[in-house]
């Protein structure tokens, strides 16, 4: 079983602004697609609220500890930590890639192997951060710098770390 955050960060360790991405950067969305696609995405309410609806060829999997929360038809609903867990051990053909927010990765910590994230080399207002993780259990085993063009304004890149003990 292997339990992936992926995220995307700018200076400052920023992931969102009132609920949304605070930047728009579709080659980021991109990777975000191919890494996901087809694997199990764990997102927190606030964040599955922000979408709007589920991520199309992906398993959707929202936590809320409201027992009665909507989702979309599809959409799994689970109220703890345990029950995601036990579902990624259920599916080990599957990569469990935790997608946010900040609440949700604080809760994952101690279960990551697997880090995707993009750094945005850029400053944007907002009001969410990536919680601190431990960078010196982790090894980089992939990076790409992003290219920049009309439509991808920021400097970026996309890099992979793995748990060295995993
Ligand atoms: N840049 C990125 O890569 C990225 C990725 C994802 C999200 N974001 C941004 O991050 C922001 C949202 O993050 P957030 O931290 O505010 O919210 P969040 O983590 O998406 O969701 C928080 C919700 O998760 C549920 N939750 C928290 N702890 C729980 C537990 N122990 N058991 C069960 N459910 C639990 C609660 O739902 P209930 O209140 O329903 O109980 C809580 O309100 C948005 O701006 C979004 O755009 C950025």
């Amino acid at each position: 079983m292997t339990i992936a955050f992926m995220w995307a960060e700018a200076r400052d360790h920023l992931i969102g602004a009132n609920g949304h991405l605070p930047w728009h950067l579709p080659a980021d969305l991109q990777h975000f697609k191919q890494t996901t696609l087809n694997q199990i995405v764990v997102m927190g309410r606030k964040t599955y609220a922000g979408m709007g609806k589920p991520l199309p060829g992906r398993t959707n999997i929202v936590l809320s500890q409201q027992v009665d929360y909507p989702v979309a038809p599809g959409v799994i609903l689970l109220n703890n930590v345990a029950a995601v867990l036990d579902y990624a051990s259920a599916h080990p053909q599957q990569e469990t890639i935790i997608i946010g927010g900040a609440q949700i990765f604080a809760l994952f910590k101690e279960y990551v192997t697997r880090l995707y994230v993009t750094e945005i080399d850029a400053t944007f207002s907002g009001d969410t951060y990536m919680p601190a993780l431990d960078w010196s259990a982790f090894k980089r085993v992939a990076f790409q710098a992003g290219e920049i063009d009309t439509k991808n304004k920021y400097p970026y890149s996309f890099a992979t770390y793995q748990r060295r003990d995993e």
